[in-house]
């Protein structure tokens, strides 16, 4: 059956009806009308939508509806500056891990203000672990150039093969588009082991949003999130806490003496994560919050040079 045009205005109104969200519906409308103006614009200028981005809105209300994740539907998500591919494959990066990587943005100045003067065009390494769809990766490689006068160097890695296609696809395409951007090396493997042992001592951060979900909560949470995230991505194992509890110890080997390490961490986990990182020897250790004020961001530096000899 062919479908006639319809005023955007029309299918505007139907489909937020329909999704409860008037943004959802704008932006399902957008990505089937294709480059232009923004749906509001084209409901304004009296314009209509074709049969066949009807037919393809249907279908993508049909899933939607179903209880498919918008971000999967649409293909593509914007994170801070870049805009990043997302499927299955990979967890949609939140509005929360924004605020972790302008935390681990802010470290990386700190690092770059603290690093021996020595050896000043020696590159910062940094490494994001667990990167998904290369979100914080790419926001460090991107914005961080333009905040330190050092040369930046960027890990990504990943323990799962198909989240690292997708974030190299991410690199190509942001590394196309942007200005100027750091290197990023993609390595597959669990946290620490996917580096080479050449950089152990020598990160000047390690930022990461690993699986923080326990197995029960898992089971509670969301339809949209449990069956169509990947269950990797969110679950650290039966207490949550299992996979930053292997950053903690593991991550003061990897950094150099002025290093820190900033994890994203469930609220009602953030004040054991800062206890177990006193306990690790990280010396200023803080819990920082989301745009919400939920306590999200545990950034743990290592001790001042003349307190800790290595
Ligand atoms: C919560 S997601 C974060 C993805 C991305 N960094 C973001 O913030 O959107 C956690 C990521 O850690 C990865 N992961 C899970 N276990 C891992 C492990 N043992 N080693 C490395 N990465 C792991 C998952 O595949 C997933 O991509």
């Amino acid at each position: 059956m062919t479908v006639g045009a319809r005023p955007v205005r029309a299918v505007l109104a139907d489909l937020a009806r329909q999704l409860g969200s008037a943004g959802e519906a704008r932006w399902l409308v957008e990505h089937v009308s294709g480059a232009g103006p923004g749906a509001l614009v084209l409901a304004r200028q009296g314009a209509e939508l074709p049969g066949d981005a009807l037919a393809a809105l249907h279908e993508l209300t049909r899933r939607r509806l179903a209880g498919e994740p918008l971000q999967y539907l649409l293909g593509s998500w914007p994170f801070r500056g870049v805009q990043l591919r997302v499927d299955p494959r990979v967890l949609i990066p939140r509005p929360e891990t924004e605020v972790v990587a302008g935390y681990a943005l802010d470290e990386l100045d700190r690092a770059a203000a603290d690093a021996p003067a020595a050896c000043p065009g020696e590159p910062l390494v940094v490494a994001d672990l667990g990167t998904g769809s290369g979100a914080i990766a790419l926001a460090l490689a991107t914005e961080g150039p333009e905040r330190i006068d050092r040369p930046l160097q960027v890990w990504a890695t990943d323990a799962s093969p198909a989240a690292l296609e997708v974030a190299g696809a991410n690199e190509e395409a942001v590394r196309r588009s942007a200005a100027r951007m750091a290197p990023v090396h993609l390595a597959a493997g669990s946290w620490f082991d996917a580096l080479p042992g050449s950089l152990a001592g020598r990160l000047a951060m390690v930022v990461s949003n690993p699986p923080y979900v326990s197995d029960p909560e898992w089971a509670g949470l969301d339809a949209t999130v449990r069956d169509h995230e990947p269950r990797q991505a969110l679950v650290g194992g039966p207490v949550g806490t299992e996979q930053l509890d292997r950053l903690l110890i593991e991550a003061p080997r990897w950094l150099v003496r002025w290093g820190a390490l900033v994890l994203e961490v469930a609220p009602h986990q953030a004040d054991g994560a800062a206890r177990a990182a006193m306990v690790r020897g990280f010396d200023a250790v803080m819990v920082r919050s989301d745009l919400a004020g939920r306590q999200r961001v545990l950034v743990a530096r290592c001790p001042a040079p003349q307190d800790a000899p290595r």
